[in-house]
């Protein structure tokens, strides 16, 4: 795995690594009492802010929110609109077996706030496995504020 390139500034091994760790720290903060599964995320705003984000469940099941939707919550209501990449993680108590693809929630949250061709989601299992995909990629046809 190597930098990767886009129309914004490339994103690069040290700032991917960067985002790993910090998704992996947050799995300690994850309230996932009901499902047992821990989830943490990265968010790397275009100006080199990253904003961090757990699971947080609920007795009442819906009112439950994903890692990724955290992060993006915490930035837009500090004024932080403009989104470059976002690492998650997350596995079964914790658990980093494989890969913690965003729900299709999570993806449309994303797409609201994200250029999907730029915007790189990158899901790992650990400091050395992990993969990049836009959010073109992981959300085709995704309906989008430009469709308005
Ligand atoms: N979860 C996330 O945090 N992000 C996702 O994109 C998928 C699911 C959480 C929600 C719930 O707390 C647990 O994982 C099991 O669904």
């Amino acid at each position: 795995m190597g930098a990767i390139e886009g129309k914004y500034a490339v994103l690069e091994e040290g700032q991917i690594q960067e985002l790993i760790v910090t998704a992996i720290k947050q799995l300690k903060y994850s309230y996932a009492p009901y499902s047992n599964f821990c989830v943490g995320a990265a968010l790397l705003a275009q100006n080199g802010t990253v904003y961090t984000g757990c699971n947080i469940e609920n007795a009442a099941y819906g009112p439950s929110n994903c890692a990724e939707r955290t992060a993006f919550f915490k930035a837009v209501s500090e004024g932080n609109r403009k989104f470059r990449a976002i690492c998650i993680v997350g596995g079964p108590k914790g658990r980093l077996d494989s890969y913690a693809p965003p729900c299709g929630v999570c993806r449309q949250v994303m797409m609201e706030f994200c250029d999907p061709e730029e915007f790189q989601i990158i899901l790992a299992a650990s400091r050395e496995d992990y993969q990049s995909f836009t959010l073109k990629e992981l959300l085709p046809q995704g309906f989008g504020p430009k469709n308005l």
